[in-house]
């Protein structure tokens, strides 16, 4: 069960396996990757999947022929193949004309134009099927805080995405927006840097129902937030629309390394959430696990493909150690010593309100809240030892 199949629904952005390894401090170590063979080393691996931006797949600024061109190309390799294109996402970053942002730039013109660029490829992601569009407002936001109106770059984003959302519902296309949070990077603080705030934007929106989040592992941890903890929230609100699965140490730099490779025990956890964490230890999220990660500038095209082959490999050796965790008596022993499922049992009886709670005498007079001092301890750290024992493949 380690050989990726496409029932896994492993995914990956062109721009990952794609990308030349420019960075801030040096050009290209790679030549560009064509999209066909991109489609064709993913699909032989076993991914299901591969995503783009617009500018991706042709360059900014083509002529309808040219783009034309690259869409039959791709669509003859995703034939020849089998695979899909589950999501498809717009470049509002790259260009100089975006250096204050797309939705939110501060100049209307740029705004207006963002929102026809965002509108053409919105008719090619549903030319190609693709059920969701992603929005990562990378450039929206500032770097000086006097630059910024940010109360009015809210409204702009609000009137943006929801023009979107009619454009859609208009042309009947069946597709949903998954917004991307980020904290900082490329702008010095991006608007709405977490999945928190994210999720709180869209219930402002014409048609949140046609919103959701696309939490990408690194961006949460570099707000120094749990991944894990984002996605349960996102879970507890029918929001989880998509996801972007990567490494990252701790609070720098946007890291983008291989799933796994950033903190290993929250990649766990989230690993037995997605798979496990459903009613009944179902799986809670059936949507794409897509790898939006950066193959390091060190590697030539052999560590690029190693490196999209270690992505699925570690989601599903996870899968596997989760299973076994799982499975375990002493772990289910320790479980119930935790009381980890108590927490899902109402706090008040069936029919109760504040005065029966108040009448209850053994919840608050006879409650011995005491005992709880040098006693009642919940065990957690057996539990997590438990965890790390089985994530090692100690047990
Ligand atoms: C990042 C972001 C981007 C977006 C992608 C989709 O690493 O900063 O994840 O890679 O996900 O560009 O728009
Ligand atoms: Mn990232
Ligand atoms: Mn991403
Ligand atoms: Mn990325």
């Amino acid at each position: 069960a380690l050989e990726p199949t496409r029932d896994d629904k492993f995914s990956f952005g062109l721009w990952t396996i794609g990308w030349e390894a420019q960075d801030q401090f040096g050009s290209a170590t790679r030549p560009p990757l064509d999209v066909v063979e991109a489609v064709n080393r993913l699909s032989d691996l076993g991914a299901y999947g591969i995503t783009f931006h617009d500018d991706d797949l042709f360059p900014f600024g083509s002529f309808p022929t040219a783009r034309r061109t690259q869409i039959k190309r791709l669509k003859g390799a995703l034939e020849s193949t089998g695979m899909v294109v589950p999501m498809v996402t717009t470049n509002l970053f790259s260009h100089p004309v975006f250096k204050d942002g797309g939705f939110t730039s501060n100049d209307r013109d740029v705004r207006r134009f963002a929102l026809r660029k965002v509108l053409e490829n919105i008719d090619l992601a549903a030319e190609l099927g693709a059920e969701t569009f992603v929005m990562w407002g990378g450039r929206e936001g500032s770097e000086y805080d006097a630059a910024k109106d940010v109360r009015g770059a809210l409204a702009r984003y609000r009137e943006a995405v929801n023009l979107l959302a009619g454009y859609v519902t208009d042309n009947g296309y069946d597709l949903r927006f998954a917004i991307e949070p980020k904290p900082n990077e490329p702008r010095g603080d991006i608007l709405l840097p977490t999945v928190g705030h994210a999720l709180a934007f869209i219930e402002t929106l014409d048609r949140p129902e046609m919103f959701g989040v696309n939490p990408e592992t690194g961006h949460e941890q570099m707000a120094g937030l749990n991944f894990t903890h984002g996605i349960a929230q996102a879970l507890d609100r029918g929001k989880l629309f998509h996801i972007d699965l990567n490494g990252q140490r701790g609070v720098k730099f946007d890291q983008d390394l291989v799933f796994g490779h950033g903190d290993l025990q929250n990649a766990f956890s989230l690993v037995d959430l997605l798979e496990n964490g459903g009613p009944g230890g179902s799986q809670a999220y059936a949507g794409p696990r897509h790898f939006d990660y950066k193959p390091s500038r060190t590697e030539d095209f052999d560590g690029v493909w190693d490196s999209a082959a270690a992505n699925m490999r570690t989601y599903l050796l996870l899968k596997e150690r989760a299973a076994a965790f799982r499975a375990d008596p002493e772990v289910k022993a320790a479980l119930a010593i935790s009381k980890v499922e108590e927490i899902n049992v109402p706090t008040l009886n069936p029919g109760e309100g504040h005065a029966e709670l108040i009448a209850d005498t053994s919840s608050y007079e006879e409650f011995d809240a005491d005992a709880y001092m040098g006693g009642k301890g919940f065990g957690f750290v057996k539990l997590q030892q438990l965890f790390i024992e089985h994530l090692l493949g100690a047990r």
